[in-house]
């Protein structure tokens, strides 16, 4: 007997046990019924990201079963992981191989323990390896015709939807169909383009544009809905990006769902990541006017019939001696988060990814810039902070 795994019923047996009568006076008297089950009362799920490693360790292993009811794959589902270039060149059909043995681990994983995945994503440009746009998935070969890349994207999109679902079903409740197509400014879009879909990124060409066509983001999500209509069409299809808050790009991002949604609803809701602060400064973090303006972006989503998930939630600080102000922050992003569904839900699913401090962290780390040393909701032992007791607190 694997005495680390609970049953697959454990979730629902949990939420019957939660029953709370007088309202919460101080921090110690706030239950500590799981995070996820007080996120249920205000419509929304409870996630965080995992990795292959990451879901071996027992420490681990416990929190997220405590306290999440929804769990993301840091890479392993992002089609440069999954495609296999060997295989691939050796298919007659043109079409690509896939080893699905690392993201199948971590489906597993939330199988066992009654846990649903935010799957995450079909279509990504960034770390996209050139290949997968070539004749014969030959880095030296020559860039494919749209039509047939329309064919290997269809393709690509079928075969994955299709794998999880037959393999683990209904453990995915939703697929980040496109990740990033909107450009922040007009430097790495065409200037006439009110959509500002992406041609580029940090001087890397986004080959989906070049080799499809602006409108590679409708197709990716016509294929996936072809494929989530055949095999779960419970399964919903998000749009995911960062800056969703922001103008610019909320507005382009509106522009470009809208008009994909104009003849039938292809995407269903916006994932909104979540990096909230200063990118790997102390400067910009904790600013009260951004959590205005989420609030906001919910709202403006909303009104185009969409739904909103937060991500990848990062709220991001550098500095120790903030932590204090790091836990308001926190309450108050939080108290904003419950708001939103306060009328009518249009909030489903928040993940959290800045989820664990670590102090250590080399300063010149993507992930030290990405998610800040200390923007945690628990320490580095793994053991609660002020952050998880203020999420308890606002969501009880
Ligand atoms: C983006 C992606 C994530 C992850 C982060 C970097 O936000 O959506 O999957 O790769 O970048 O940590």
């Amino acid at each position: 007997i694997l005495l680390t795994l609970t049953p697959a019923c454990s979730k629902q047996t949990a939420a019957t046990q939660t029953v709370k009568s007088a309202e919460p006076q101080t921090a110690a008297e706030i239950s500590t019924a799981p995070l996820y089950e007080l996120a249920a009362k205000h419509g929304f799920k409870f996630g965080t990201v995992v990795n292959p490693q990451s879901i071996k360790k027992i420490a681990f292993q416990s929190m997220i079963k405590n306290d999440f009811n929804s769990i993301t794959a840091s890479n392993e589902f992002k089609a440069y992981s999954l495609l296999a270039q060997g295989p691939s060149m050796n298919n007659a059909q043109g079409m690509p191989v896939m080893n699905y043995s690392q993201a199948d681990a971590i489906a597993k994983f939330a199988q066992e323990n009654g846990i649903k995945m935010r799957a995450h994503v079909l279509v990504w440009d960034a770390y996209m390896p050139d290949w997968f746009f070539r004749e014969g998935f030959r880095g030296d070969g020559a860039f494919v015709d749209r039509d047939f890349m329309l064919k290997r994207l269809e393709y690509y999109i079928n075969e994955v939807v299709t794998h999880f679902e037959e393999n683990f079903p209904g453990v995915i409740y939703c697929w980040d169909v496109v990740n990033e197509a909107v450009a922040d400014g007009t430097n790495e879009c065409n200037a006439d383009d009110e959509r500002m879909i992406r041609t580029s990124r940090s001087g890397t060409t986004n080959h989906f544009y070049t080799v499809i066509g602006p409108d590679y983001v409708e197709q990716a999500f016509k294929f996936a809905r072809a494929a989530v209509n055949k095999t779960n069409p419970e399964i919903k299809l998000f749009y995911n990006d960062y800056n969703t808050f922001y103008t610019p790009k909320k507005e382009a991002i509106g522009k470009l769902i809208q008009s994909i949604n104009r003849d039938e609803k292809l995407c269903d809701g916006i994932g909104m990541q979540g990096y909230v602060g200063g990118y790997g400064k102390q400067e910009g973090c904790m600013n009260p006017n951004d959590i205005k303006l989420f609030s906001q972006a919910i709202k403006f989503y909303a009104d185009l019939g969409l739904e909103a998930h937060v991500t990848e939630l990062a709220l991001r600080n550098y500095d120790n001696s903030k932590a204090a102000e790091h836990a308001d922050f926190y309450e108050k992003f939080f108290q904003m988060l419950a708001e939103a569904n306060k009328e009518k839900t249009v909030l489903t699913s928040v993940s959290i990814w800045g989820l664990v401090d670590n102090a250590v962290m080399p300063k010149s780390s993507y992930e030290y810039k990405m998610n800040g040393p200390f923007c945690g909701i628990y320490n580095y032992n793994l053991s609660k902070k002020e952050e998880c007791k203020r999420i308890e607190k606002v969501l009880q």
